[in-house]
């Protein structure tokens, strides 16, 4: 059969089919593929469009080979309030991931970060390139993970290095993400997408409905108590917002500089 691919252009990202993949790719250079609003709600959007469309059976979201992406965007949340912060869906998007049906794999490559990697986790497979670093560099900023990535994280990996990713920020690279399970394989960097794809193709080749009921019911197995974990996390993020410190750690970064902790 002769290759079909088509592109569509966005604001933030690139959509491609090919055959029966879809591909995202998350396009903010300048920010490191940072993830604002507008960036995850065309990506929602966009899977809820291929999850409607008959023609596709699986997608593929990738960034560039130097960041997936490098967290939520700091610019954006840096002097928000616990209030804004309740009232904004934006920590949503990463939630409403969960309810894609087709199966979508992360190809990875370069800094996979915040709430880059958690985005990645809640994809349903992840094929890595070998320079691809994970890592939730939250605690820098005096804030924890809010897109789901303690809990995924701790089921992904364990709970003793799962506090050492959250609570100190140690950075994975692939060949250990491999090692620990959070990654399916890793690829040259040459090479990592066309093997993210080839995947996701033979996973679009298969049964539609059996390859959807198979991920809910994989998914389920991790859902029992996700929940509630998910809430608890969230009250926290949001919570964390009412602390100098996370003001002082946004400001920071945004500045350039050290942050100069109070503990309050
Ligand atoms: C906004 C960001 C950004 C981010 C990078 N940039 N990460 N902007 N939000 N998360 C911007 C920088 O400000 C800079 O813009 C440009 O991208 C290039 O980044 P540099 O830092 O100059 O590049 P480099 O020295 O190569 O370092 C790359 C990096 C570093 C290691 C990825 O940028 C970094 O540490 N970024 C922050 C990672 C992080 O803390 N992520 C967690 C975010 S909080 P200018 O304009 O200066 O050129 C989070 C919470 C999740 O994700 C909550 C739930 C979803």
């Amino acid at each position: 059969m002769a290759d079909q691919t088509t592109s569509e252009a966005y604001e933030n990202i690139i959509v491609r089919r090919q055959n029966r993949v879809g591909i995202i790719q998350l396009n903010r250079p300048a920010a490191m593929n940072a993830l604002n609003s507008p960036t995850m709600a065309e990506l929602l959007a966009v899977l809820r469009q291929f999850d409607r469309d008959d023609g596709l059976g699986c997608t593929v979201i990738t960034g560039s080979d130097r960041a997936f992406s490098a967290g939520a965007d700091i610019k954006q949340m840096a002097q928000a309030s616990v209030v804004e912060m309740m009232a904004m869906p934006f920590l949503d998007y990463w939630d409403q991931l969960l309810h894609i049906r087709k199966p979508v794999i992360a190809a990875v490559s370069g800094w996979c970060l915040g709430g880059g990697c958690e985005l990645a986790l809640a994809c349903d497979m992840i094929v890595a390139s070998e320079t691809a670093r994970f890592g939730q560099p939250e605690i820098n900023l005096g804030i924890i993970p809010g897109g789901g990535g303690t809990q995924r994280m701790a089921r992904a990996v364990g709970k003793a290095l799962a506090m050492e990713i959250v609570l100190n920020d140690r950075r994975l690279t692939a060949d250990e993400a491999l090692r620990y399970g959070l990654v399916n394989r890793v690829a040259p960097v040459d090479s990592y997408l066309a093997e993210a794809i080839k995947l996701a193709a033979d996973i679009a080749g298969r049964a539609p409905v059996a390859v959807q009921l198979g991920k809910e019911a994989v998914n389920q197995a991790f859902e029992l108590l996700l929940t509630a974990g998910l809430r608890d996390e969230r009250r926290l993020f949001n919570a964390l917002f009412s602390t100098e410190d996370q003001k002082e750690g946004m400001t920071a970064f945004v500045e350039k500089r050290a942050a100069n902790w109070q503990g309050k």
